[in-house]
């Protein structure tokens, strides 16, 4: 169906609804509200009397999240139990089914769009191929991978009969504390930008009505990333040429990738929450940046303008204020309140028709779009879900999101006949490589990750001929005996000490410091005490200081969160079955207040202050060397309107075949408004050979070239830029 044919459809359709069938529309509710607690794939989790209270009766246009069995609790969170779990692909079909098979019995029979958080892969699908988070795809500089990624995900998250993906995050991750830093591409705004538009092209396809493909997600929108005190759900402080330069350019990617739908953020900007922002879901999102699609509020988010915020003298206020604010569906997400008051509003004319008009126009669209009028059968099971390949790509992600910090005298890689202690709290556990959003909410439920899994230590046992010795409670809660380990050390050659985080997101990741828990320091200090060489390997969300231990370890393997084939991916790297390349997408701080991000300001490295963090964005070894020369820009003046050609040379000047990410920052000499010490404006991944050369091209756009001004408008200044790669820089001058 093409645009034209879609909007006379959604006029057609619109002219025959009811104001109760049209507000329902604008209202997704949870799982629950038209299930019972069962057990995990039980058949008959759906309750016919909800869903035919919820879909025929409420008329409601979206359902999310996926069914509560009782007997999941949360290890970690005692007081967050995990608010849902994954299910078997076959019986999410027979889930989705009902729900449709209910909507095509309604007067106009709307189908209803079921939305799910597939943030790494299809997070609530048992036995889905789990990618490694957003952090990871980020370390690989790989924007193919991101696509694939998107690709593999969407076919699952359909093959699983669900219809709309609640990813990509286009936040930026600036602010290191904050819990959900890893669902991130990383603090650059160019980085992000790449990774995410490429995720959602493979997601989305040219058309994402086609049965192995399904609409995106842009969250949270905007600035929810950067919350001053580093707490979920705290306000941030942006002024708008901050947000303007920083935070908006991810979207407005996002949005020119044509991601249908938009996300709002659960927090506040500038004293304003983001549900009730005008200006930035109207005026902006809108008017400037052209999106066409529909926003959803996050959970609970509309009444929390009354119960959190108190900028709403009632909910029935807070729904008004989010509705004329810009926000099209409300995810309310545990009852109708939302559907009762907004009729309410709109019969006393409060809340004009026009406005949910312009609504529901907007999300029968995109349902048209996704083809959801004119079902087709899903694909088969078998072939489509989980397959060798998708595992395949998903291993080779896990390799490039791995990032070697330090190899002191080539400690690694190891020989495969080395006896090699392994301790700390993560090196047993499949939970602490992936983070919150899989299985359940929170990440955290072991006993229900799929068993044939390899974590660390079970991986390193595979590919070891040596003595593999494991000191180690299984979980952060069962304590290590330090001393054990101490006397063990004597019989081996290495030690590889696993630290890190439990998993988390949102406000049950909240810390107040970044600092490891001491249980874990007084481990890794024990255990440098011994005198043999320690392989530090870290797991987890967030950049957790590690300074003194990494300064004193032989090794450091950055982990973070690498998805279900990290413990693999882990074992390539340390016995150089693989050839590491994973890159910093953050700046990794040396201190815990040392959270400058590497396109400081100059008053940042003025007078005393330095960028000085324990590794820098970018930062990450290989088992071969590389060197790059003869940077080179094409001309020495161009105008300010004109492209500019840059190239450089690298080199694999090493032993071994590896990749390596050859990084383009500029710097605009003088400008109007203070300038970045340099920002990433193009990378480029290549493989080469021992010895082989490549020269890699770059072509710079004005928009690179530019920044937000004095007046809030982006413009480039004439005057000279430095182009940085490497060592080198070269400078060039725009003229008017
Ligand atoms: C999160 C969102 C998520 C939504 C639906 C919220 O709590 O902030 O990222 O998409 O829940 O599960």
């Amino acid at each position: 169906m093409n645009a034209q044919e879609i909007e006379h459809k959604v006029k057609n359709l619109l002219s025959q609804m009811t104001l109760e069938e049209k507000v329902g529309q604008m209202t997704q509710v949870d799982f629950s509200v038209i299930g019972d607690p069962k057990e995990q794939n039980a058949e008959d989790q759906i309750n016919p009397a909800k869903l035919e209270d919820a879909v025929l009766k409420h008329h409601v246009g979206s359902i999310l999240n996926a069914p509560l069995n009782q007997q999941v609790g949360s290890i970690f969170h005692p007081s967050f139990t995990s608010a849902n779990n994954a299910q078997s692909v076959e019986i999410w079909r027979k889930l989705t089914r009902t729900v449709q098979d209910a909507a095509a019995r309604s007067r106009l029979k709307i189908p209803v769009i079921y939305g799910i958080d597939a943030i790494h892969g299809a997070t609530y699908t048992e036995n889905s191929v789990l990618f490694p988070q957003a952090i990871n795809m980020a370390a690989t500089f790989n924007a193919e991978l991101a696509f694939k990624e998107g690709e593999i995900t969407a076919r699952e998250v359909r093959v699983s009969g669900l219809q709309w993906n609640f990813s990509t995050v286009m936040d930026i991750g600036r602010q290191p504390l904050w819990p959900r830093l890893w669902e991130t591409f990383g603090e650059d705004v160019h980085l992000a930008t790449v990774m995410g538009t490429s995720y959602i092209k493979g997601h989305q396809g040219d058309n994402f009505s086609a049965v192995d493909k399904a609409p995106t997600c842009l969250k949270h929108y905007v600035g929810y990333s950067y919350p001053l005190n580093g707490k979920d759900r705290t306000p941030a402080w942006i002024g708008e040429r901050t947000l303007r330069e920083y935070f908006l350019p991810t979207f407005e990617a996002g949005i020119k990738a044509g991601s249908p739908t938009v996300m709002v953020n659960s927090a506040e900007v500038d004293g304003i929450p983001g549900h009730a922002n005008h200006h930035y879901l109207t005026t902006i999102l809108r008017g400037e940046l052209g999106f066409k699609g529909f926003t959803v509020s996050d959970w609970a988010d509309i009444k929390r303008l009354y119960t959190r915020d108190k900028m709403a003298a009632s909910e029935k206020e807070a729904v008004k204020i989010a509705v004329m604010a810009g926000i099209d569906m409300s995810m309310v997400p545990f009852d109708f309140s939302f559907y009762d008051l907004l009729i309410d509003l709109v019969k006393s004319g409060e809340v004009p028709m026009s406005r949910i008009d312009e609504a529901v126009s907007r999300i029968l669209t995109v349902k048209y779009q996704a083809g959801l009028f004119e079902p087709k059968p899903l694909l088969p099971i078998e072939g489509n879900f989980a397959t060798a390949e998708a595992i395949e790509t998903n291993r080779q992600a896990a390799r490039e999101s791995i990032i070697l910090a330090k190899n002191d005298h080539n400690i690694l890689p190891l020989k495969k006949d080395t006896n090699i202690l392994v301790t700390g709290p993560t090196a047993n556990l499949l939970n602490v490589m992936n983070g919150g959003w899989t299985i359940t909410w929170q990440g955290d439920a072991e006993d229900l990750y799929p068993q044939e899994k390899l974590t660390v230590l079970e991986a390193i046992q595979e590919k070891s001929t040596g003595k593999v010795t494991y000191i180690g409670g299984d979980a952060f809660d069962a304590p290590i005996d330090v001393q054990q380990v101490v006397e063990e050390a004597k019989n081996h050659d290495v030690i590889l000490l696993s630290l890190g985080e439990k998993p988390y997101t949102e406000t049950a990741g909240n810390i107040e410091s970044l600092n490891l828990d001491q249980a874990q320091v007084e481990l890794a200090n024990a255990a440098i005490a011994t005198g043999k060489p320690v392989i530090l390997l870290t797991l987890g969300g967030r950049p957790r200081i590690i300074t003194s231990i990494a300064e004193r370890a032989s090794g450091v393997i950055l982990g973070f969160l690498p998805g279900m084939e990290g413990g693999e991916a882990i074992a390539d790297i340390l016995y150089g079955d693989y050839n590491p390349n994973g890159k910093l997408p953050v700046s990794y701080p040396r201190n815990t207040n040392g959270i400058t991000p590497y396109d400081y300001k100059p008053m940042e490295s003025f007078e005393g202050n330095t960028y000085n963090p324990l590794y820098a964005f970018g930062h990450g070894l290989s088992y071969t060397t590389f060197a790059t020369s003869g940077l080179k820009a094409e001309k020495e003046k161009i105008r300010m309107d004109e492209n500019i050609n840059v190239t450089v040379n690298v080199k694999n000047t090493g032993a071994l075949t590896g990749k390596e990410t050859v990084l383009l920052y500029i710097n605009d000499v003088a400008a109007s408004v203070t300038r970045p010490n340099k920002q990433l404006k193009a990378f480029k991944k290549v493989e080469l050979n021992p010895g082989q050369t490549e020269s890699v091209s770059f072509t710079l756009t004005p928009h690179d070239l530019s920044f937000i001004g004095v007046d809030l408008k982006r413009i480039v200044e004439p005057g000279d830029f430095k182009v940085m790669v490497g060592n080198e820089i070269v400078g060039f001058t725009v003229t008017e």
